[in-house]
């Protein structure tokens, strides 16, 4: 294991620096007085636990009585069926993960029913459609009455427990009544993110061997028409497996529909509004997501049932201090984790009423986000850096117009947010008065790991810091050769020394997979991928991917998936995909290509056709900013592609392009900056 794969990015703070990088410190008051907040502030249950005084001895006793801490917020926050009987049996060295045996629930209860019969009427999702001004209210009985619907009408075509239903459609009410309705009749959803395209939606169509597509018509995006519908009948084609495809509706525009497919709205008014839940184990399937890894094929990350919930919605409410009747803006796609955890189950999970975003941060002007918080009056606002970035750049004057004293708490994810940016966010857009809480997690750890939030309300909070670890999670660091290390103001490989009820189970169809890429590498912790950064004061910031993936507009893509597309090209002999630091995207795509002998083809067409077969293969997001012609790649003599000399190219840091001995010829290297210079200066 190496950390040649960490990415050093301009606009952050070097690992091992971040004090002397003179970040300033906030504070959420004025007055920096060490308070002894009463544990029950962060954690009502809390008010038993023995010697807890404030977040830092119950952070203590979350990971030095594990069972007694998520025993004790299991039967406080869930409603059980029936109770557990263990509350957790895992060892990562096995990869057995297991969290709250013998109890049994069901998770659209949790998030449905129990908030009906106390407050029916309570709005449970704000529809914010792409046209600006549109927004649509469903209140708790709404959603349920919609989920029974599509529950029974999925039962009706023989959707059974345990079966998986793959899910493309954009973030709206129907897209979260289909999770739910699965969670309901106990089958997993996997839902893919609309903006993928035939190819890659087939392709996790038939790892997850799904029988039910669910999908719409159209989507409206940005003011433009997606054609959801079509796509998905172009990927149906390379699925046998797929009987039926559900299409609800969201514009007036008829779509062929073929013997396989349902017109769902038409139909669900057919079903009952009562639909018995399924009784689930707590470790049976809730979902598969797919995510990106350092080989070509995506992994389908498996989720379980409770663990999965407690996690989702204990995050929730303490990471962005979430209190009855706020209402939570994450503007996060359901086809990502984000999306599942603080859209969907989180907030639902607590009874709090969620908005889905269905249109982008410039639509149709750089106010769509603060206008809508002045509209829905939203409490807290989570968003990505790469937006954040782009609206920054638009000026002040896009924010100011709009009201926002309705925002208590702001949120970031998905990729560092650097300094910049997040002072720009504390300063206008939560008007220096609004913590802002940089979250670390990923697909695979189901919710927040690394936080500022929840801490004593005077506690500081670093930019561009995600700081603090979560209750149960115990971050530690590793060098290269698998020691922990132990001091602070250094750097290594992020490891979590400890299970969490939110972590994911496996992947799909590959569970030696799951234990070879997290539980391997360090025996006994589950490796991240991450490396990280621990200041002088125990603080953690992330520094980047170790592996081949990269992270674009928050998206994550492992090179290799771009570079067997890019191979496909008859015209191509090799390819290697490099992610390069990008102002606004934080990570853009730089491909090198080497020609076949003999190939005779203009290199501004084949370029023009390597993004076309991304886009078709992956999704726009995936496509190249950079294609470089290369004659050859710097190779070392056993044939390795040396990816930190291409790294150092794009990212233009030449002074330190290492030890070139190994290097077959180190003659290429300048062949490659040549070309590199040319390319930039056409
Ligand atoms: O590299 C980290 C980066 O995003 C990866 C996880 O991506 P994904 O599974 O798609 O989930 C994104 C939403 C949780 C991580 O391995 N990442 C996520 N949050 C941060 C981050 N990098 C730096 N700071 C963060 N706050």
């Amino acid at each position: 294991m190496t950390f040649s794969g960490v990415m050093w990015l301009p606009w952050r703070c070097a690992p091992g620096r971040v004090s002397a990088c003179a970040v300033r410190r906030v504070f959420t008051s004025a007055l920096r007085r060490r308070s002894s907040c009463s544990p029950a502030a962060f954690l009502p249950e809390a008010a038993g636990f023995q010697g807890v005084k404030d977040r830092a001895t119950l952070h203590e006793y979350s990971l030095s009585d594990s069972q007694g801490f998520w025993g004790a917020v299991a039967r406080h926050r869930l409603s059980w069926i029936r109770p557990f009987d263990t509350v957790q049996d895992c060892d990562l060295r096995q990869g057995r993960i297991k969290w709250f045996e013998g109890g049994k629930l069901n998770v659209s209860v949790n998030c449905l029913d129990r908030h009906v019969h106390t407050c029916p009427e309570r709005v449970a999702l704000i529809w914010e459609r792409d046209e600006r001004g549109s927004e649509v209210r469903y209140t708790y009985r709404e959603l349920l009455e919609m989920t029974c619907r599509l529950g029974n009408l999925l039962k009706r075509h023989g959707v059974k427990r345990g079966d998986c239903v793959t899910i493309y459609m954009p973030t709206c009410p129907l897209a979260v009544a289909s999770m739910l309705a699965c969670a309901r009749i106990g089958a997993a959803h996997n839902v893919v993110f609309a903006g993928f395209s035939a190819e890659a939606l087939a392709e996790r169509i038939r790892d997850a061997q799904s029988s039910i597509v669910i999908t719409m018509d159209q989507g409206v995006r940005g003011g433009k028409v997606v054609e959801l519908k079509k796509t998905v009948d172009a990927a149906v084609e390379s699925c046998p497996m797929v009987r039926q495809v559900f299409v609800g509706l969201r514009t007036d525009k008829p779509v062929a529909m073929a013997a396989r497919d349902i017109p769902m709205e038409e139909e669900m008014q057919k079903e009952d509004v009562v639909c018995e839940p399924a009784v689930m184990d707590s470790e049976d399937v809730l979902f598969l997501l797919y995510t990106s890894g350092s080989t070509g094929k995506p992994k389908g990350l498996v989720h379980t049932q409770a663990g999965y919930l407690l996690y989702a919605a204990l995050t929730q409410r303490s990471v962005f201090s979430y209190q009855d009747g706020d209402v939570f803006g994450c503007v996060a796609d359901i086809g990502w984790i984000t999306g599942h955890s603080y859209t969907v189950y989180g907030p639902l999970a607590n009874g709090g009423t969620t908005v889905l975003f269905d249109s982008t941060p410039i639509y149709p002007d750089p106010g769509r986000y603060w206008d809508m918080v002045e509209r829905l009056k939203i409490n807290q606002f989570y968003g990505a850096p790469t937006a954040i970035r782009l609206l920054l750049k638009h000026g002040d004057e896009w924010v100011n117009k709009y009201d926002r004293s309705s925002l208590k708490t702001l949120g970031s994810v998905g990729e560092p947010i650097n300094t910049e940016a997040w002072e720009w966010y504390h300063r206008v857009v939560g008007e220096g008065r609004c913590p802002v809480v940089d979250t670390w997690w990923q697909t695979e750890t189901g919710g927040i790991c690394i936080a500022p939030k929840p801490s004593e309300a005077d506690a500081e909070i670093i930019p561009g810091m995600a700081m603090r670890p979560f209750f149960g999670i115990k971050p530690v660091l590793m060098d290269t050769e698998g020691k922990t290390l132990t001091s602070n103001n250094t750097s290594g490989a992020l490891c979590l020394a400890q299970p969490w009820p939110g972590m994911a189970r496996s992947i799909h169809n590959n569970h030696q997979r799951f234990i070879e890429t997290y539980c391997l590498p360090y025996p006994g912790y589950f490796f991240t991928g991450d490396g990280a950064y621990r200041s002088e004061e125990g603080y953690y910031q992330i520094t980047g991917r170790l592996d081949d993936v990269i992270n674009v507009s928050g998206h994550r893509i492992g090179t290799a998936e771009i570079e067997d597309v890019v191979n496909q090209c008859p015209a191509v002999a090799e390819s290697a995909v490099i992610g390069y630091s990008h102002n606004i995207k934080g990570q853009g795509v730089y491909v090198f290509v080497v020609l076949k002998k003999n190939v005779d083809v203009q290199e501004a067409d084949l370029s023009k056709q390597l993004n076309s077969m991304v886009s078709k293969n992956i999704a726009k997001y995936a496509c190249p900013d950079f294609i470089q012609f290369v004659q050859r790649l710097p190779k070392t003599r056993s044939g390795k592609i040396m990816r930190r000399v291409l790294r150092k190219v794009v990212e233009r840091d030449l002074d330190s392009l290492g030890d070139l001995s190994t290097l077959d010829d180190p003659a290429v290297v300048q062949e490659i900056i040549q070309g590199h210079r040319q390319l930039l200066s056409k």
